[in-house]
């Protein structure tokens, strides 16, 4: 998946993987990773999720990679949050009060950054990524985050004859692969099945499943 294709999606509009009512998974299993409020927290390739606002009430302070930057106004600009540009490295970065959206490549974002953060988030970016890109993404996230940095993981799995991704179908062997090597990896929670209205059916799945993973950084 290039980048292209990404910045397409935005410059056109087609962003049914956009969720304006935030993900009720990450409201019910958000809490039991037990992380103070004051703790930072990534959200790699965070879209324009809502889900960011909801992690900033609940006191983080927040920081999404982006690479589109239609993705950071349109958040801002939705949230009714202010917020400042400020270039900062390879990024530009939406500095709000407590959410910013670095504007970039996750990729340039070096691990001494990485290693300020105590959490982190996952849900439709690790999916996003095909085979290859998907263990990089991994790898780097892990290179940089500190001991004991804890995240919610939101994978979905799904039969890949009836579609090809992104999103991608990963299921529990996969999320093994990819983040034993260097966390704990506990399986919180799995829910089945497809809404009536989920866009994934037009594109010819009629069942998935929605796995809620902790992560904890040995
Ligand atoms: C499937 S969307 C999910 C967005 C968000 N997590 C959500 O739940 O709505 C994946 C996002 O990752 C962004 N993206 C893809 N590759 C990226 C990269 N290398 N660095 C930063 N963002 C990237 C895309 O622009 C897209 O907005």
């Amino acid at each position: 998946m290039t980048q292209d294709f990404w910045l397409e999606r935005w410059t056109h509009g087609e962003i049914g993987f956009h969720q304006p009512q935030g993900q009720p998974l990450l409201q019910k299993h958000w809490p039991a990773l037990d992380l103070v409020p004051a703790s930072r927290i990534l959200v790699p390739l965070c879209g324009k999720s809502q889900d960011m606002v909801w992690l900033a009430e609940r006191g983080h302070r927040v920081t999404g990679i982006e690479l589109s930057d239609i993705a950071a106004r349109d958040f801002f600009a939705e949230s009714g949050l202010d917020y400042r540009r400020i270039s900062r490295g390879p990024f530009m970065a939406y500095a709000g009060e407590r959410i910013e959206i670095l504007v970039g490549d996750l990729f340039d974002l070096a691990p001494a950054e990485l290693a300020r953060f105590e959490g982190f988030y996952d849900r439709a970016a690790l999916v996003a990524l095909p085979e290859d890109t998907r263990r990089a993404y991994v790898d780097h996230l892990m290179s940089g985050l500190r001991r004991g940095a804890t995240g919610l993981l939101i994978t979905l799995a799904y039969d890949t004859s009836l579609m090809t991704g992104p999103p991608f179908s990963v299921d529990d062997e996969d999320v093994g692969e990819l983040y034993g090597r260097y966390a704990h990896v506990d399986l919180m929670a799995e829910q089945r099945g497809l809404a009536a209205d989920d866009p994934l059916r037009q594109r010819g799945l009629t069942d998935a499943r929605d796995s809620v993973y902790r992560i904890v950084r040995r």
